[in-house]
C-alpha cells in the first residue's frame, strides 16, 4: 500500500497485471481533488477514457457532467475513479479475474483519500465494494453505512442515456450526497 497518490500512480503506469494491459492506450486512474470527502467510483474506461487517461470523459461522463452543472458539484472538487483502470475490449464488462488484479489500487486510492461518502455508479460498483448479494434496482438512492463510510448507490450514467427517468432519480441521489455532505462538515 502507497501512502501517497503519486506514487501509486507511479507504481501502476506499466501495470501488466492482467490482460486487460495488453490492448489499454493509458491507464485511466482517477482524477480530481484527493481531500475530496466524496468520491465516485464507476466501472472501468470506456474508449474515450481510455485515450484521453481521464475518467467519465465520453457519452456518459458528458451526463454526468450535465447533472453536477445543475448540482453545482465541480468535478475537481470531488474524486473519480474506476473498478477496472484499464478499458476492458468492446466496452464489455470487467471479468472477475481483471477486477481481482485491479481492486486493490482502487482499495489503496480509497485508503489515502479517505472519503467520508462513497457514490457507487452502477452494479459493477455496486457488486465489487459492498457485495455480489446487492442489486442496483433495490439499493438506490439508499445510504448503505459500512466500516465507517457512507454509501451511496445509484445509476451508471451509462443508463442515463437509455432511460429519462433514470436521470431524474441520478439528480436526486446526488442531492442526498450534497445535503449529506453539508450535514457532516
Ligand atoms: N464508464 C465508467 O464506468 N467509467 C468511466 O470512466 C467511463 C465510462
Amino acid at each position: 500500500m502507497y501512502e501517497n497518490m503519486e506514487e501509486l500512480q507511479n507504481a501502476i503506469t506499466n501495470c501488466r497485471g492482467c490482460k486487460l494491459g495488453k490492448s489499454r492506450t493509458n491507464i485511466v486512474f482517477g482524477t480530481g481533488n484527493i481531500n475530496s470527502k466524496i468520491m465516485f467510483i464507476g466501472e472501468g474506461p470506456g474508449a474515450d477514457e481510455d485515450l484521453q487517461g481521464i475518467p467519465f470523459v465520453g457519452k456518459a461522463g458528458k451526463l454526468m457532467d450535465n447533472a453536477f452543472d445543475i448540482l453545482e458539484i465541480n468535478r475537481e472538487e470531488v474524486y473519480i475513479a474506476n473498478i477496472v483502470k484499464c478499458r476492458p475490449p468492446n466496452n464489455r464488462d470487467p471479468q472477475e479475474d481483471e477486477i481481482t488484479a485491479c481492486i486493490n489500487y482502487l482499495r489503496n486510492q480509497v485508503m489515502i483519500i479517505k472519503p467520508k461518502i462513497i457514490v457507487l455508479l452502477g452494479r459493477i460498483a455496486l457488486q465489487n465494494i459492498l457485495g455480489k448479494e446487492y442489486r442496483i434496482t433495490e439499493s438506490r438512492g439508499k445510504w448503505i453505512e459500512k466500516k465507517g463510510i457512507l454509501y451511496m448507490p445509484t445509476w451508471h450514467p451509462a443508463a442515463l442515456l437509455r432511460d429519462e427517468t433514470k436521470k431524474i432519480d441520478f439528480i436526486n441521489d446526488l442531492k442526498q450526497v450534497l445535503n449529506k455532505n453539508n450535514e457532516l462538515i
